[in-house]
């Protein structure tokens, strides 16, 4: 990747996806299923750039969706009805009725309350929603608690026991019909053990269910998966899909599996540029112009990113805090980082910010969102323009308080 060409041609602060990362992680990952009934449903929210679903939409990837936006999104970017899920604690009845008049795969159902508004509104539509329900199997995911999702503690899914009176509920409605069932307890998992002990308890219902005659058929493990961002050792895609193979015994299920940071996070390079050096006292600062509003992910979960100085300098490391200009402390990419003295104008490259990157960005300060560029072949290409001052304005200019 040519950093210096890529910063002249388009300008900074600036993301950079390598499709070609992107289709080996996919490959990857689809490769360790093969010998099930298997489906990929990419997880948009990591990167939901439409030139980035539309890439997996063209590898047989389908889409987990966490908004009505994001399903409008898959299909945009063509990704088949038949193969897009809807999940999120908190569905508008918009949002659900959109989705049961799209026919999507399913609906994933986070609570008895919102199974009551699926039906309600199927029958409003003479439909027969396709529903699955997420369990929460009370695992501790062993990640950071933010990302944890899997334990009584955390708002998503469903108990056990919910579960089933959930599931006999939607068997016994003209309206819905219960296909899958599902589960996700966090993500940036590098533990494989909590994940196995999830697929058990799952696959035990799905056998109970059958005892009643509720046959299911999708299995939905969610995503999770870790990668390397320092030094973390990670799943192996192979010992992922064995472990949860194994718990499948006896079932004939099609396994879905919802991954965003695996396919992501390493395909992508945030690139900013070196405004100044500074001190306060003793301390080192590298101002930048990228910040948090770009990549927020160090200063929401002091997320490590590795930064790599493209410089002429040559002279010794030390410490330094690499910072934004928007009016924060928590304004930082990195702290305490070994940086070399660097000059203005010399550039920055942040790795591993394909996932969960430029999607939890904002215009805080009124900033622009920074543009995005897919690189695939050798060849790079604009998927998203820079934001000017006039699109931030747009939805406001006409109604000034006069
Ligand atoms: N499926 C469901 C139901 C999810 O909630 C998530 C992520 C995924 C799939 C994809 O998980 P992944 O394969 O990417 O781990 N903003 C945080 C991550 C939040 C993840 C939320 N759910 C971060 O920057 O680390």
């Amino acid at each position: 990747m040519n950093f210096r060409e890529l910063a002249s041609k388009y300008k900074t602060p600036l993301y950079i996806y390598d499709l070609d990362y992107m289709t080996k992680q996919y490959e990857e990952l689809k490769e360790a299923f093969k010998g099930r009934k298997s489906l990929l449903a990419y997880a948009i929210k990591s990167n939901s750039n439409l030139s980035v679903i539309n890439h997996f939409a063209q590898m047989g990837s389908g889409a987990d969706c966490v908004s009505i936006g994001e399903v409008r999104r898959a299909f945009l970017a063509g990704v088949p009805s038949y193969k897009i899920i809807f999940s999120g604690v908190g569905k508008s009845d918009e949002e659900i009725r959109e989705a049961i008049e799209k026919e999507i795969l399913y609906i994933n159902v986070e609570s008895e309350a919102e199974l009551g508004r699926v039906e309600l509104i199927a029958k409003e539509l003479g439909a027969n929603c396709r529903i699955s329900i997420r369990v929460n199997p009370n695992i501790d995911p062993l990640t950071h608690p933010y990302i944890s999702t899997g334990l009584h503690d955390n708002k998503f899914g469903v108990d056990i026991d919910s579960a089933k009176r959930m599931y006999i509920r939607a068997n016994n409605s003209e309206h819905l019909d219960p296909v899958g069932i599902h589960f996700h307890i966090g993500s940036q998992l590098t533990e494989l053990k909590p994940i196995y002990e999830s697929a058990e308890i799952v696959a035990d219902m799905v056998r109970s269910l059958q005892s009643i005659k509720i046959e299911l058929k999708f299995f939905d493990i969610g995503g999770g998966l870790g990668v390397t961002y320092k030094d973390e050792v990670t799943i192996k895609p192979y010992d992922y899909a064995q472990a949860v193979l194994g718990t499948l015994k006896g079932l004939d299920l099609t396994i879905i599996c919802e991954p965003g940071r695996f396919l992501t996070a390493n395909a992508g390079y945030f690139l900013t540029k070196v405004l100044y050096e500074k001190k306060n006292g003793a301390k080192r600062f590298v101002v930048v112009d990228g910040a948090m509003n770009d990549l927020l992910r160090p200063s929401l979960y002091k997320a490590y990113h590795k930064i790599e100085a493209i410089t002429e300098s040559k002279s010794e490391l030390s410490e330094a805090d690499v910072v934004g200009p928007v009016c924060e402390s928590g304004d930082f990419f990195a702290k305490d980082y070994m940086l070399p003295t660097l000059e203005h104008n010399d550039l920055l490259v942040v790795h591993s910010a394909g996932a969960y990157g430029f999607g939890m960005g904002s215009n805080y300060n009124t900033r622009g969102r920074s543009a995005e560029v897919a690189v695939k072949g050798g060849e790079s290409r604009v998927i998203r323009k820079r934001e000017e001052f006039e699109d931030l304005i747009a939805l406001e200019k006409d109604y000034l308080v006069k």
